[in-house]
């Protein structure tokens, strides 16, 4: 039977196990090293919720690469998407001629990686690949590519592992999908 957890207001039952997670990470790091381990790449993380796949993700990365961070607010951490601004930035000088992989938690409507891809295109990165621990297909609005994809799910609420209800949940080590 699927673990349940409730947070505030809300109940939640488990969606992908922690042991499902590492090891969908482990494969998407062959990937990652397969394409990136001669070209020290920027890992680009979006702030806060992409601070656990980041970490584990490059826990199995074992070549040359930098790590920076962007935080674009979207969320809230609520329930909705809402309007974009930036809170912290992205320095030309650091990105440019480089390869840079964007990683982000989830991918929702697309709207903050679509942001993110306007802020980036002054910027004459070498190249950008899109690497999203969770993507909800259903509800993604654009055309961009997203080059790597963890876990495809439907269009449900769903936190841990990094994702938030409220600020909450980051540190549950499995994710979870608001019940019905
Ligand atoms: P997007 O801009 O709509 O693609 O949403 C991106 C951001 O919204 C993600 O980086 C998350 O921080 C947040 N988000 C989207 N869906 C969820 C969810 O189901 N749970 C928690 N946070 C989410
Ligand atoms: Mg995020």
């Amino acid at each position: 039977m699927n673990q349940k957890i409730k947070v505030l207001d809300l109940e939640f039952t488990e969606l992908i196990c922690a042991e499902d997670i590492q090891r969908r990470i482990a494969e998407m790091a062959l990937e990652i090293t397969a394409r990136f381990q001669n070209e020290r790449p920027i890992i680009l993380g979006v702030l806060n919720g992409v601070i656990r796949f980041a970490a584990d993700l490059i826990a199995n990365l074992d070549f040359e690469l930098e790590i920076e961070f962007v935080k674009v607010a979207s969320y809230h951490g609520g329930l909705h998407s809402s309007t974009l601004k930036p809170l912290i930035g992205i320095s030309p000088e650091i990105v440019s001629n480089r390869p840079i992989i964007i990683l982000e938690d989830i991918i929702d409507t697309g709207n903050t990686i679509r942001y993110l891809l306007d802020s980036l295109s002054q910027m004459q990165c070498k190249s950008i690949f899109i690497s999203t621990l969770v993507c909800k297909p259903d509800k993604f609005l654009h055309d961009f590519p997203i080059d790597q994809i963890g876990f495809s799910i439907p269009d449900r609420f769903v936190i841990g592992y990094g994702l938030d209800y409220e600020g909450l949940a980051r540190n549950l080590n499995s994710i979870y999908q608001l019940k019905s």
